[in-house]
């Protein structure tokens, strides 16, 4: 089965309040966009939304402009009819975004539980090589993947595990950490995830 293939299955047959990765509130992503956005409120970016609350809770908070992309087309959907009338405040985008070449140029780059399904090297040059030419100098790039020691699989598929030390390997000399942090997800089934959060800004 193809990437696009077990995402749309995912969402297809699985409701959303179940799913390992569901929080009915987005905080911790949230608190990290806000304190880097300050008063400036540009443009964001959620690659891998899904069916994620944080494009409402960014629709609510004076972003000039947002948009969501996902592999799934069943999950944007999903997510759009979520919004109602909102939706039309967002930019949606269905893809792949390691296949991508351009996307336009955002402020803010979110990313909670994507970037750790990228398990080959080019796919991730490529990902980190959009991400660049997608950020302005002074753009942050905000990323939350399981941590070392955390989930070794998820949704049946392999991941990457980061720290700090691995995901500026992964960045290059072009971003700056911010800060990073661990941080405990409690999925709907009870179980604990470690997560590593780490916030970057572009510097060259
Ligand atoms: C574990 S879920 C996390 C969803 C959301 N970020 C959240 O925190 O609730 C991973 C999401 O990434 C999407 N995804 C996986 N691989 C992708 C890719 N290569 N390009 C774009 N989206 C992808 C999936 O469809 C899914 O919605």
């Amino acid at each position: 089965m193809d990437r696009t293939q077990h995402w749309e299955n995912v969402y297809q047959t699985q409701n959303s309040t179940d799913v390992s990765w569901y929080e009915p509130d987005p905080k911790q992503s949230l608190d990290l966009i806000l304190q880097v956005a300050g008063e400036s409120r540009g443009r964001v970016l959620d690659v891998g939304g899904g069916q994620s609350f944080l494009v409402d809770r960014l629709l609510g908070t004076g972003f000039e402009h947002v948009a969501v992309l996902d592999i799934s087309q069943t999950a944007i959907e999903s997510t759009k009819a979520r919004l109602g009338e909102r939706a039309s405040q967002v930019e949606w985008i269905v893809a792949d975004i390691t296949q991508r070449d351009a996307i336009g140029e955002f402020d803010f780059w979110h990313d909670r539980a994507v970037f750790h399904f990228i398990t080959y090297p080019d796919d991730r040059r490529h990902y980190v090589g959009l991400l660049k030419r997608s950020l302005p100098i002074g753009g942050h790039f905000i990323v939350g993947t399981f941590a070392k020691g955390g989930p070794e699989h998820c949704s049946g598929l392999p991941i990457c595990q980061y720290d700090e030390a691995t995901m500026q390997a992964e960045l290059g000399p072009s971003f700056e950490l911010v800060n990073c942090s661990q941080y405990k997800h409690v999925t709907p089934a009870g179980n604990s995830q470690l997560f590593f959060f780490g916030v970057y800004r572009k510097e060259k």
